[in-house]
């Protein structure tokens, strides 16, 4: 067999270091996994490395840790049968090789000490199962009993095993498939495509943490779709994300279609993954139509509407994210935000663009108006060229107008110039409802573009409504 070399990659003294701890405890050991598979596509290499050691990963960590300098502590997962340490910026992770068979209500694996070969055999992917040596005679050797070589130069993402088994072994793996192939642009296997489909329903005893963590890594992707519309293709998106299946679909009424939301929506996530790499807008975007599926109607005047379906969608949102333990903090609610918002700047975009309505629109959106932009922007997946230039041009009317409005009125993050001490104060006053009916005209007049956003202006026009509400400064 011609072995190829690769020493070059082992340069880090890391690697010797290991190579002489197991030699010490006469035990082979081999890096594995993604280190191998990512030097070999050229791909920037992982901080975090795995290790497999023919005996107790746990002893040869601690063997490792001992020859370093400062002794970096050594993480155990007794469980597991593997040891983690840090050394520089690298985690390096330390496992025995094993035989493993699966039960069928859980991942974790009953484990049997094993050959190298047993332990590829038990991995996710043939490109995954590449192994270098860290034997002294063969130091950096690649072994790769499944041609996982070929399988990188075809780019393909293929099982070891029978599909059937692997995914079954672990069905995380049935989204890590989809998540490498979204990632590094391959194909997956047919069969293995297949073997998701059959196996889909096993994603269930998957934590929800595990689910979003791929999720978010097909999100992470350069063109999402890729991943999401196997998702689709499998069945596994139905699982995970129904509320984005259900707009899957064209009805057609009374010779009136509306479009088909679902595939619109992965055009929109690809369109803004183009301009941003915050993982947030992407997830903001996938769900931004969400509320479609359950506010759809059909009247016989106006067609298909969806009234509604922002708020709708933005309630949905929180539902979501609580169901796959995602965090309910600001990032879900900067979310809830832009699918409240998403049609804002559409509406505005279809009409001549008012100063009024551009300060409303920085006044609700804040600091996130820039990000709703964007997300508006990728919503455009017209096929009209006319239409498509027409939006787009008049975006970018409304971005010009935000700056200028920006600078002139000072409108995002607003503080009323004249406060409700300022109006409670002026008219001797006790709190009561007149001075929100005041500062609710003042906030009015400033958006609406009848005064300026400045103190001098706003006091008039507080003393003007004060006089129409029966009001006279300094009395009661
Ligand atoms: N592995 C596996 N089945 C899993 C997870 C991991 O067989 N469900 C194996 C694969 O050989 C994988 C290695 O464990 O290469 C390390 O896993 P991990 O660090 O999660 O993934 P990487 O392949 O390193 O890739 P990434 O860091 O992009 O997740």
């Amino acid at each position: 067999m011609n072995v190829k070399n690769h020493k070059e990659a082992l340069k880090e003294d890391i690697f010797s270091i290991i190579s002489g701890a197991a030699a010490e405890l006469d035990m082979d050991s081999y890096v594995i996994g993604g280190f191998v598979r990512d030097y070999l596509l050229n791909r920037d290499i992982p901080k975090d490395i795995d290790i497999v050691a023919i005996g107790s990963g746990i002893e040869l960590a601690r063997k490792v840790s001992e020859k370093l300098q400062k002794k970096p502590k050594v993480q155990v997962f007794k469980n597991f049968g593997t040891a983690m340490l840090r050394w520089k910026d690298l985690e390096v992770e330390f496992v025995g090789a094993r035989k493993e068979s699966y039960r069928s209500d859980s991942r974790k694996p009953v484990v049997e000490n094993g050959t190298l070969k047993d332990d590829q055999d038990r991995r996710d992917f043939t490109i995954n199962a590449l192994a270098f040596s860290l034997q002294k005679e063969n130091f950096g050797d690649l072994l790769d009993p499944f041609d996982g070589v070929g399988d990188l130069k075809q780019k393909l993402i293929r099982t070891p095993l029978d599909p059937d088994i692997t995914y079954s072994d672990d069905p995380l793996r049935m989204l890590r498939a989809i998540r490498f192939a979204s990632q590094l642009h391959f194909k997956i296997f047919p069969e293995s495509l297949e073997a998701i489909s059959r196996n889909k329903d096993r994603i269930k005893i998957i934590s929800k943490e595990r689910v979003v963590d791929e999720l978010n890594k097909i999100l992470g992707s350069d063109k999402p779709s890729t991943g999401l519309s196997l998702l689709f293709r499998t069945g596994l998106l139905h699982i995970i994300l129904p509320e984005l299946t259900r707009l899957q679909g064209i009805e057609e009424k009374e010779g009136q279609k509306h479009k088909d939301n679902f595939w619109h929506t992965l055009e929109v996530v690809d369109n803004i993954s183009e301009h941003t790499d915050d993982l947030w807008l992407r997830w903001a975007a996938l769900l931004h139509d969400i509320g479609k599926a359950p506010t759809k109607r059909f009247d016989k005047k106006v067609g298909w509407t969806f009234h509604g379906h922002e708020f709708v969608g933005s309630k949905m949102v929180y539902k979501l994210f609580k169901r796959l333990r995602m965090p309910l903090n600001e990032k879900m609610k900067f979310v809830q935000k832009m699918v409240l918002m998403s049609s804002r700047p559409i509406v505005l975009a279809q009409d001549i663009v008012t100063d009024s309505a551009v300060r409303r629109l920085v006044f609700d959106a804040g600091d996130h108006v820039d990000d709703l932009m964007t997300l508006c922007e990728a919503d455009i997946t017209t096929k009209n060229p006319k239409k498509f230039r027409k939006y787009h041009h008049n975006f970018k009317i409304v971005r010009q107008k935000i700056v200028e409005v920006e600078e002139r009125d000072h409108i995002r993050n607003f503080q009323p110039p004249v406060s409700g001490e300022d109006i409670m104060k002026t008219f001797n006053l006790s709190p009561s409802r007149e001075i929100g009916i005041i500062k609710d005209a003042i906030k009015e007049a400033i958006l609406e573009g009848d005064i300026p956003n400045e103190y001098e202006a706003a006091r008039d026009f507080m003393l003007k409504k004060g006089k129409e509400l029966g009001l006279e400064p300094g009395k009661g």
